[in-house]
């Protein structure tokens, strides 16, 4: 067996190497910058909107890529909010059950439960025994039912003569396994040497992507259609590269043969959709995956190892999956993931292609806004402690891109975000020969920019995050908005003098480009909330009753309600949540309506979020209930194992959901 480096063990069971920075560089943290403009009190007064004239009027020139579904009909139009706000339910409080809570008139359902068949005649789910008995789901069944740990979500209209508001495409990341419950039933993971290539192959099944053709039967009840459109998407999933990283000798491992065509998608964290009818999953914690061999690499391969944190084998594959051993000979392997991966759920046979104009981070989502020029802007957070935001614009409108053959994600210009103490903005392109983006600073073409993503940025001097997220644009202001979602780091470059260092709760920022041109390259940006227990406690600026911490899932729908779900430690300890804002209904202090209208179960997350386009089903995901124990949900399968699961909710007055 190959002699693998150290594998940090996870003493501290909150671990979490996200809290980690890998980031050498010095440029002002974001921190920093909040300090200086919290100083100036010039933050949540909800001036910018109202300066830049979003309160006016709805812009028309920028169009909604959601439901822009070229391969179904449109959505019924939504009727205006009544009223000022757009918030009409009662807040709910937080919660510590073991069940989902959501307001009164409301109803929620467990979906597509981890382990679920994609069609009806498919393996059905059996867990594992512990410790390790035969007879739980092999990796071959796993293959065919719904992965594990449901993230990033999108609902895709479906057509062809049906209510595009009850029948759709559901495609779902299955972001990574919890070891115990996937093998042993249990919460004790199996021992590294207990590994065989079969466990490893069941839970490299468990990762990916699911997409299911779903039909609502009777209000607020749906069901997986047995379509053959129903396909998983795995950690052994063939799959190709475009853009102009696609050769680079850096992607080359030299299997399979020619080299170039990567194999599978793992840490499918949140996504994106376009607007020619694609999914975007997202590749976050690539890094974990992945044993060092002892050796002397390169200094380049060392400087990516190091900068992406390669190493840990967090779920042993390495131990029986050579292809995630990385040798002096062989170093490439970690340099196919980070990438953003778009799949055409139209087409169970097309080969999942990642895209790698789009940079390579741990990419946190890929949100799709076009442009009023009709080129698209894809909005991206790199989810590591002192890490940076991002976008891309395509090089021409995505509809002539598309008509003539091409991907509009395959050619334009990443950019990186610098956030200036004035409240301005630099979007910082990433292109081969200009400024310190040079063979004399290691980046001798464009795929070199793209394979080094984070170093390309921070040679750049990008601004340092606190862990940026998810990210979604208000269609009907333009805003754009980002959730960082903590900065756990004692790290000496944050500055101890600001009020958020370290920042265990994490906010909200948003901003506006300029002149509202979603591929402009400057902007001015504002603090949207600062999360935490609320009432001034630990500087969070939101009410007592709306506490709440470390904001992750985020998007705003399509009347601008901003729908905000957490990851992470909740004030008092309570579950993970999901709460509404209102942007443009600013109390006397200026900040915006929040309320709470979701609690999810004992040791989850709660991500993933998307409606039917009538707005009166909404689908979010519940990931890793119980993690650690303590859960059973769902609590309607008579099963003790906890599982990950889409909610279904709906109104019971049948209205838009948030009213
Ligand atoms: Fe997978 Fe950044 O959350
Ligand atoms: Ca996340
Ligand atoms: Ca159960």
């Amino acid at each position: 067996m190959t002699e693998l480096t150290d594998r940090p063990v996870d003493l501290d069971p909150d671990f979490d190497a996200d809290d980690l920075s890998s980031n050498p560089s010095t440029a002002p943290h974001f921190a920093d910058v909040v300090a200086s403009r919290m100083s100036r009190r010039t933050v949540l007064r909800g001036g910018m909107l109202a300066a830049a004239g979003f309160m006016t009027t709805r812009l028309v020139a920028d169009t909604p890529a959601a439901y822009a579904a070229p391969k179904g009909k449109p959505g019924k139009p939504v009727p205006a909010p009544a009223g000022g706000g757009l918030l009409g339910f009662q807040a709910i409080p937080l919660s510590s059950a073991d069940e989902v809570v959501v307001p009164a008139g409301y109803t929620a359902v467990p979906f597509i439960a981890w382990g679920t068949p994609l069609r009806p005649n498919g393996p059905a789910f059996v867990p594992g025994t512990p410790p390790l008995v035969p007879g739980g789901n092999t990796a071959a069944e796993q293959e065919q039912q719904v992965g594990m740990h449901h993230d990033g979500m999108h609902y895709f209209p479906f057509g062809r003569g049906g209510d595009v508001n009850r029948r759709g495409l559901l495609v779902v990341n299955h972001e990574y396994t919890d070891e115990g419950y996937l093998h042993n039933g249990t919460t004790t993971e199996p021992a590294p040497g207990d590994y065989t290539l079969e466990m490893v192959r069941k839970s490299q099944a468990a990762h990916g992507v699911s997409v299911l053709e779903v039909r609502e039967s009777r209000r607020g009840r749906w069901k997986v259609m047995p379509s053959k459109l129903n396909r998983r998407i795995t950690a052994n999933t063939p799959m190709t590269f475009s853009g102009a990283a696609a050769a680079s000798p850096l992607l080359d491992t030299g299997s399979p043969a020619d080299g170039r065509n990567p194999v599978g998608t793992i840490n499918n964290c949140a996504h994106g959709f376009t607007p020619w009818g694609t999914y975007l999953a997202c590749e976050e914690n690539f890094n974990g995956y992945f044993a060092i061999a002892s050796g002397t690499f390169s200094q380049e391969d060392t400087a990516l190892q190091k900068r992406y944190g390669v190493g840990r084998d967090r779920f042993n594959w390495a131990t029986n999956d050579p292809r995630f051993v990385v040798t002096p000979t062989q170093p490439n392997e970690p340099n196919r993931f980070g990438w953003v991966v778009e799949i055409d759920p139209f087409d169970a046979s097309s080969t999942p292609v990642k895209r790698t104009a789009l940079g390579r981070l741990k990419h946190e989502g890929a949100f799709v806004h076009v442009a009023g020029d009709g080129r698209v802007v894809v909005y991206m957070g790199d989810d590591q402690t002192n890490d940076y935001a991002y976008k891309f614009v395509s090089a021409r409108p995505w509809s002539q891109m598309v008509a003539a053959g091409q991907s509009p994600l395959d050619e334009g210009t990443l950019y990186v975000a610098r956030f200036n103490d004035d409240g301005s903005g630099t979007w910082m392109a990433l292109v081969h020969g200009e400024g310190p983006l040079t063979a004399a600073n290691g980046f001798d073409d464009q795929a070199d920019v793209l394979v080094k993503t984070r170093l390309a940025a921070d040679a750049l001097g990008a601004t340092r995050m606190d862990r940026p997220e998810w990210t979604t644009v208000d269609q009907t202001t333009g805003m754009v908005y980002l959730t960082l979602t903590n900065n756990r780091s004692d790290s000496k470059e944050i500055n101890a003098a600001n009020p958020r260092k370290p920042n265990p709760w994490g906010h909200i920022i948003r901003w506006a480009e300029a002149g509202n041109d979603h591929t402009a390259t400057s902007f001015q940006w504002d603090l949207f909330l600062l999360a935490g227990p609320g009432g001034g406690v630990d500087g969070s600026t939101i009410d007592a009753e709306d506490a709440f911490g470390s904001p992750d899932g985020l998007w705003a729908d399509a009347d601008g309600r901003v729908w905000i779900q957490t990851d992470g430690r909740q004030p008092g300890g309570a579950n993970d949540q999901m709460l509404a804002a209102d942007p443009k209904n600013l109390d006397a202090q200026g900040r915006p309506e929040l309320r709470r209208f979701f609690t999810g179960v004992v040791n989850c997350e709660v991500t993933g979020v998307i409606t039917t386009p009538d707005q009166r089903t909404m689908f979010v995901n519940l990931q890793h209930p119980g993690e650690g124990g303590g859960s059973t949900w769902p609590q309607n399968d008579g099963l003790a194992i906890p599982r990950s699961a889409t909610v279904i909710i709906t109104k019971d007055d049948g209205g838009v959901i948030g009213t």
